[in-house]
């Protein structure tokens, strides 16, 4: 479920109600490891095999080992470990021994607060999106005791099924499909027949241009709660977005990595039956009717990939900073149509009152600004007093690129779609390879225009 500013939007119609949820925003916990990643000179079989042999010598013990082709330096491997750091005095003589050895050496480290020279992990391929499931803050089970369905145990039975179902889940296998119970789609349908009323009025116009799509082709119905393995394929065709399952509480870190790849963590339980128009936290309604729209645009989900790739290997406050600025827009983003606001935040579109609270002469509203958005302290138990509106999802995007660029980082990144990758460019032959691609991408412009 939940990512850091996946938060509970839905309030009573009556008006905010209290919402635990303040957890919903924490740091990225810290692990016991240090990851590396190192290129040894020798370019032979066996290159692995002795630098394992060095981490053995000094007693290391070695949590994942990945071997990949480099690309720094062609024809030769890149390594990736994870040691445990319970050793630092012999970690630090492996270390030593190992870049002697290498051609490449970097420690890119979650235990990152001891050396202030590391950079954070991140997960480099899609695949590695699935050690998530093992690093959520708190199980999608546990409720807190002021939750509607605390005292519920059939309802905390189904939510167990939920995160189980997710914990499971492994990159490239299909979403399983529920079968949601007849007290499920009631109150599905009645959240459904509430929030699109509003939409003709509320709603931006690229939600409203996606909806009927969502109608016809992900069986968005009153009667229907639609199964994430359609959206996710509908939303592949559109914009290469996908969806993942998520077990539980993801640390703002993970959650935004995964937007960095286009995907999405999303919940797939509902909220409980007694408030249909309550929910402490994100549930299918949130993440169906609020996100999903929105990552079929493709300027919108360049700008939310945006965010992702900036918060790769970002230090802790800079991540503080990108997660507020995805509260700001993708959660509660206002935006402006002909002169008159709309909403295009998920948080928004999935709250019956807060959607026609936002664009009342209430809240206050300022223009969109990475810079000072990122800083604005917001509560998240009640409407938001302020509100940022983008120009547009492009003019916001270029807004968010420029301040990525301020964020302290020795490397610069780009998502490879093709191989699912994230490239970090720090070598001359990776920024030769990008520029020969230029070229071939400017010749096959020349000859469009050309033709034109
Ligand atoms: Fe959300």
């Amino acid at each position: 479920m939940m990512g850091p500013q996946h938060a509970q939007t839905n309030k009573d119609v009556n008006g905010p109600t209290l919402m635990p949820g303040g957890q919903y925003i924490k740091p990225s916990n810290s692990s016991k490891s240090t990851f590396m990643i190192f290129s040894p000179y020798a370019e032979e079989v066996g290159a692995l095999a002795r630098s394992l042999k060095i981490f053995e010598s000094h007693k290391i013990n070695l949590l994942y080992i990945e071997s990949r082709p480099s690309k720094r330096f062609p024809g030769k491997y890149q390594f990736v470990v994870e040691c445990d750091t319970d050793d630092a005095k012999n970690l630090q003589a492996a270390i030593d021994e190992i870049k002697k050895n290498s051609e490449y050496f970097n420690i890119i480290s979650r235990n990152h607060t001891d050396n202030k020279d590391s950079v954070p992990w991140f997960p480099s391929n899609i695949k590695d999106l699935d050690r998530f499931a093992n690093q959520i803050l708190s199980y999608g089970a546990e409720l807190d005791s002021d939750h509607p369905g605390f005292t519920d145990p059939a309802y905390r039975a189904r939510r167990k099924y939920f995160a189980d179902i997710a914990y499971n889940y492994k990159h490239g296998q299909p979403l399983p499909r529920v079968e949601y119970s007849k007290e499920e789609i009631e109150t599905w349908g009645q959240v459904f027949n509430q929030l699109t009323k509003l939409y003709p009025t509320h709603a931006c116009k690229e939600h409203k241009h996606v909806f009927p799509l969502l109608v016809e082709n992900c069986g968005y119905r009153a009667d229907n709660i639609p199964q994430l393995e359609d959206i996710s394929n509908f939303l592949k065709d559109c914009t290469g977005f996908t969806l993942r399952p998520v077990a539980g509480l993801l640390s703002s870190r993970d959650f935004l990595a995964g937007l960095a790849f286009r995907v999405f963590h999303s919940t797939q339980y509902i909220r409980h039956s007694s408030r249909p128009l309550y929910t402490p936290e994100p549930d299918v309604c949130h993440e169906v009717l609020g996100h999903v729209p929105l990552f079929a645009d493709p300027e919108f989900a360049r700008f939310s990939q945006e965010i992702g790739l900036a918060s790769l290997g970002a230090p802790d406050d800079f991540i503080e900073k990108l997660a507020t600025c995805f509260w700001f827009t993708v959660e509660f983003g206002l935006c402006r149509e002909d002169g008159a606001l709309k909403a295009f935040g998920a948080g928004l579109l999935s709250s019956f009152g807060e959607l026609q609270y936002c664009l009342s002469d209430k809240p206050e509203v300022r223009p969109f600004d990475p810079a000072t958005t990122a800083i604005q302290k917001y509560p998240i138990t009640e409407y938001q007093p302020v509100y940022f509106v983008a120009e547009s999802f492009e003019d916001a995007k270029n807004k968010m690129i420029k301040f990525a660029a301020t964020i302290p980082r020795p490397f610069a990144v780009r998502y490879n779609a093709y191989t699912q990758n994230i490239e970090v460019l720090d070598s001359k032959e990776q920024l030769y390879a990008m520029i020969t691609n230029l070229n071939q991408e400017m010749s096959i412009l020349q000859d469009a225009l050309r033709k034109l």
